[in-house]
């Protein structure tokens, strides 16, 4: 008898996952292109394990039983392909390759097809939950065949994080909508760290609270219904760590300028190309985009003053108004988030079960949080839900502490403290609510310059009316003057 299961790629999260894979009860291969890193893993870690190392794709793919599930944790991208070119001449048909990496949706549908085209199975499976989440339970996002995903799902289910309702791992539907689904996540993660940043922003700047200080109160947050997740959490963690070599917290240490993978940008790509509005999620990843650009806004500082503003109100009540807005904002963010997988689902038949998305985000995951209970709960009750807005969850919790969310958002304008995802958040709020916005103007305008045509709020939608601006008409406003 062979292995159960077979991993390619040891770096740090397949390192985890397959030590995870093992603990569970499902002897493993393990096979990097690297030797020495298989070498090293198996005089260390996986000492004394259920593991088989070996050392070429052949040996590896031999060692399997079949047929075959093999999960690559390779960097996404070329190295993804090149690795499937190499294992498809080995594999037999019914074995099943999983990528676990985070790899672009559309690159997940063109491999389930080239791959499903010559007998073989794909899963493209999103992965999160950093190292640690992929060693104790990570969230999964398998997407692919249903067929493919069932005979991995004992699997499956045994590795992801374990929560009150199940394991967070489900199937979410064909082709790439595991990596969808990721992808999205991340966007969110992208939201709420933006989000997280700006209450840090406001209550550094503005409140003047030391890093112990807002250790205190991200700690205190991290106990609310509504506010209690990981980030939060870690957030709190991150305050307290004091830097040994200079005794300051070493927050402060950390040069203001954000990296990214991409999986950010994929999502506000794929927001435009749907159309679906997600402008906290946009904001977040522009505010990368901007704090990358240090030596030009350290230059800019110098010659583009602020304004100067002292902060006479009290502390304990501006703590209180952030926490309210960074709540409001992280539903409308939600709000985004959700509303893109239901046009996506539609779009892409990707048939998305929302609520389910949120159980399995409950745990393993880096959004992890209380609060996607109430999210699971909204689309339990309505699964139709036209927006996050609108479930009685959300809704008056919304209204409740809208006045504390503009407070902030006013007094971030007049401190000069820039906050794009609150009051992006806010914007698609009142954008949202708004029966009336200016956009008759809009097409006016379009129609005037371009012949765009437009519809009128006193005839059918769908019915296009186009009109000639320049024409001289007596009930224009030059006309009515005379
Ligand atoms: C997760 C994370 C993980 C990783 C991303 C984001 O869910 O475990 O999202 O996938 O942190 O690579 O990274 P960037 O911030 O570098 O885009």
């Amino acid at each position: 008898m062979g292995q159960s299961f077979g991993l390619i790629g040891l770096a740090v999260m397949g390192e985890n996952l397959a030590l995870n894979v093992e603990r569970n009860g499902f002897p493993i291969s393990v096979y990097n292109r690297t030797a020495s890193v298989t070498e090293k893993f198996m005089a260390t870690r996986a000492q004394g394990k259920n593991f088989k190392a070996t050392y070429t794709l052949q040996e590896f793919v031999e060692s399997l039983d079949r047929p075959r599930k093999i999960l690559i944790m390779v960097k996404a991208g070329g190295p993804v392909d090149a690795v499937i070119e190499q294992l498809k001449p080995l594999l037999n048909e019914g074995d099943m390759i999983i990528d676990g990496g985070n790899s672009l949706y559309t690159d997940t549908e063109r491999r389930v097809k080239d791959i499903e085209a010559v007998g073989l199975r794909f899963i493209g499976m999103g992965v999160s939950g950093g190292e640690e989440g992929a060693l104790n339970g990570p969230s999964l996002m398998p997407g692919g065949t249903e067929a493919a995903y069932r005979e991995i799902e004992s699997i499956v289910t045994k590795i992801a994080a374990q929560v009150d309702d199940g394991p967070c791992v489900t199937y979410i539907g064909p082709g790439g909508s595991g990596h969808y689904v990721k992808m999205v996540h991340n966007g969110i993660e992208y939201g709420d760290m933006q989000l997280i940043a700006e209450a840090y922003d406001i209550l550094k700047s503005i409140g003047e609270l030391s890093a112990a200080k807002l250790h205190e109160v991200f700690t205190e947050w991290n106990t609310t219904d509504e506010l209690n997740s990981f980030l939060i959490e870690i957030t709190a963690d991150i305050f307290k760590k004091i830097d040994s070599e200079t005794g300051q917290p070493l927050v402060d240490l950390i040069l203001d300028a954000a990296g990214q993978k991409g999986t950010g940008r994929w999502t506000v790509e794929t927001a435009l190309e749907l159309g679906v509005s997600i402008p906290t999620i946009i904001a977040a990843v522009n505010a990368r985009i901007i704090s990358s650009i240090k030596e030009e806004r350290v230059a800019a500082s110098k010659e583009l003053l602020g304004p100067s503003v002292k902060f006479e109100g009290d502390a304990n009540e501006l703590v209180n108004k952030v926490r309210d807005a960074l709540y409001c904002s992280k539903i409308c963010s939600y709000a985004q988030g959700m509303a893109l997988l239901g046009k996506a689902s539609k779009e892409f038949g990707y048939n998305l079960d929302l609520g389910e998305t949120a159980r399995i985000w409950k745990g393993g995951c880096i959004i992890r949080a209380g609060f996607l209970n109430k999210i699971k709960h909204a689309y339990d009750e309505n699964p139709d839900l036209p927006n996050l807005l609108l479930a009685p969850e959300f809704k008056q919790t919304i209204l409740d502490r809208q006045a504390a969310w503009r407070d902030v958002v006013m007094m971030a304008a007049q401190f000069g403290i820039p906050v794009p995802a609150f009051s992006a958040s806010l914007d698609y709020f009142d954008s949202y609510r708004r029966s009336v916005l200016p956009q008759n103007l809009t097409q006016a305008q379009r129609d005037y310059f371009g012949a765009h045509t437009f519809e009128r709020v006193d005839k059918p939608r769908g019915e296009f009316s186009h009109a000639d601006w320049m024409a001289a008409d007596e009930r224009t406003l030059a006309g009515t003057g005379s």
